[in-house]
């Protein structure tokens, strides 16, 4: 367990522009979240550090991007269609609905009620939506009420029921869709991976193994979205599939346990947080021969980071079947042709960002002043470098600070101007933003020896700095 309270984090990502309720200013919407400045930069150096790492710094790997809204086909070989459902109660007293998994069935938790829920019912977890002009509506009328005649007709186009729409009050109109014609949002990135596979070959013939990345938005109709971030009804993902020979999978898999270790240490999580929690038969995914969960010690209690699992051949091996493309691979060296198997790397983002917001987030005491600040690596600082004037309303002591603030801007990009309220209030708004540095330009830097204080965030201690000599002395935010 973290000695952090998720009350603590998500109280901080608010007021310090991380991360807001997605909808807020309408009561909020389940499952979303926004993203504001500070979020936004964090979640990048995320997910570059790990483009950096897992693609360009590689020589096996190749990124793709694809459409988030696939043809069906995808899901139902994929088995999303039929397999990925969570089981569902719902308490015939307050209609509170909840996975049946995570709850004691035998009391409501919502209205305490005992003995309401019936069986549990398997809920399919994919959002869909209708895809293309297939909509037909029934017109509201200038009292926003709607009248009309709905027919439901059989794949010969004989009526097999007709429904009578009377008066009924609508927003807008009422909706009919024709459900070939519709879409499913991705619930993994995956798919969209191996979907590409045959055109990556095609068109890079890639030595076997190699691995296939790609990062980007994810949707899944949560029964219970929960804890923050953790658990969301839209999130993102960072995923490969890597492609192997069948008999180097064992290998292959303990490489990518040490590749994952090496990546969680550069996100700044400590070791003794992170635990590799072996999947049982019986809790795998469908698709899954053996999955690794890494589990993180969040604040909410030990829950999964990230998953690696060995998907053997099962996708590529349905695609084929079903889309009647051949997937086997030929080797250069004319060796015998082969469907690969993959290993899949799962990370998701918004949990790699809840571990390194707990992980980083430290309190001490500071001459007998409580503080708080986020002990991140530099590398993931939204905000690299702060620069102010001690007294905003000074003019000689602006004009030399926007001089510096330009200078170290050019250098490092993440450098923010900060002349809100006093400095000691800026100090601890920074250092609760996890800014490594703060320039501040004073009397000294105009009537001394030119120079200003260069205070850090870890140790609170304040150097006197020539501002030529500032990048040097700051130059650990380029190395780390
Ligand atoms: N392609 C494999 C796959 O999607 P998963 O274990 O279902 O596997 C992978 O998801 C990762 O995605 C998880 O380890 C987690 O980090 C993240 N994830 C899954 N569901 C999530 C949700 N509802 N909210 C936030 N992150 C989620």
């Amino acid at each position: 367990m973290s000695d952090t309270s998720l009350e603590t984090i998500v109280s901080l990502c608010k007021r310090r522009g991380f991360i807001y309720q997605g909808s807020e200013i309408y009561g909020g919407l389940a499952g979303t979240w926004d993203y504001g400045p500070l979020g936004v930069a964090l979640k990048r150096n995320i997910t570059n550090l790990w483009w950096k790492t897992f693609v360009e710094n590689r020589d096996d790997m190749l990124g793709v991007d694809a459409a988030i809204m696939m043809n069906q086909k995808v899901w139902q070989a994929s088995g999303h269609v039929h397999t990925f459902t969570d089981p569902v109660v719902e308490c015939s007293n307050c209609n509170g609905r909840f996975r049946a998994d995570k709850i004691d069935t035998s009391k409501c938790p919502t209205c305490g009620k005992e003995g309401t829920f019936g069986e549990p019912r398997q809920f399919n977890m994919m959002f869909k939506t209708p895809f293309g002009p297939t909509w037909s509506s029934f017109e509201s009328d200038d009292r926003n009420h709607v009248t009309g005649k709905l027919e439901v007709k059989d794949k010969e186009g004989r009526v097999i029921n007709e429904f009578t729409i009377k008066e009924k009050e609508a927003n807008n109109s009422i909706m009919v869709y024709d459900t070939n014609a519709k879409v499913y949002l991705r619930p993994e990135t995956a798919q969209g991976i191996f979907t590409n596979y045959k055109n990556i070959v095609d068109s890079f013939y890639p030595d076997v193994p190699f691995g296939i990345a790609q990062q980007g938005k994810a949707f899944r109709n949560e029964i219970s979205p929960r804890d923050f971030v953790f658990r969301a009804r839209e999130f993102e993902q960072m995923e490969i599939e890597y492609f192997i020979h069948p008999e180097q999978w064992q290998e292959s898999f303990e490489q990518w346990v040490t590749d994952i270790e090496a990546f969680l240490k550069d996100l700044g999580l400590p070791d003794e947080k992170v635990h590799k929690l072996e999947v049982p038969d019986k809790d795998r995914a469908h698709y899954s021969k053996r999955t690794i969960d890494f589990e993180f010690d969040f604040p909410i209690g030990r829950e999964e980071l990230l998953g690696l699992a060995y998907r053997t051949d099962f996708d590529l091996m349905n695609i084929q079947k079903d889309s009647g493309k051949n997937m086997e691979y030929r080797p250069k060296d004319g060796g015998a042709a082969f469907v690969p198997h993959v290993i899949e790397p799962s990370f998701g983002v918004e949990r790699a960002i809840m571990a390194v917001l707990s992980a980083a987030y430290t309190e001490d005491e500071i001459n007998g002043e409580k503080r708080a600040y986020l002990k991140l690596p530099n590398h993931l600082a939204p905000v690299k470098i702060a620069v102010s004037p001690l007294l905003r309303n000074k003019p000689e002591l602006v004009t030399k600070a926007k001089e510096i603030y330009a200078m170290l801007k050019k250098e490092f990009g993440a450098v923010m101007w900060d002349d809100n309220g006093n400095i000691g209030k800026r100090y601890r708004r920074q250092d609760e933003i996890g800014t490594p540095y703060c320039v501040t330009v004073d009397f000294e830097t105009l009537e001394g020896d030119g120079t200003v204080t260069v205070r850090n965030r870890n140790t609170t201690e304040q150097h006197r700095v020539l501002p030529s000599n500032i990048k040097d002395f700051t130059k650990d935010l380029l190395s780390s």
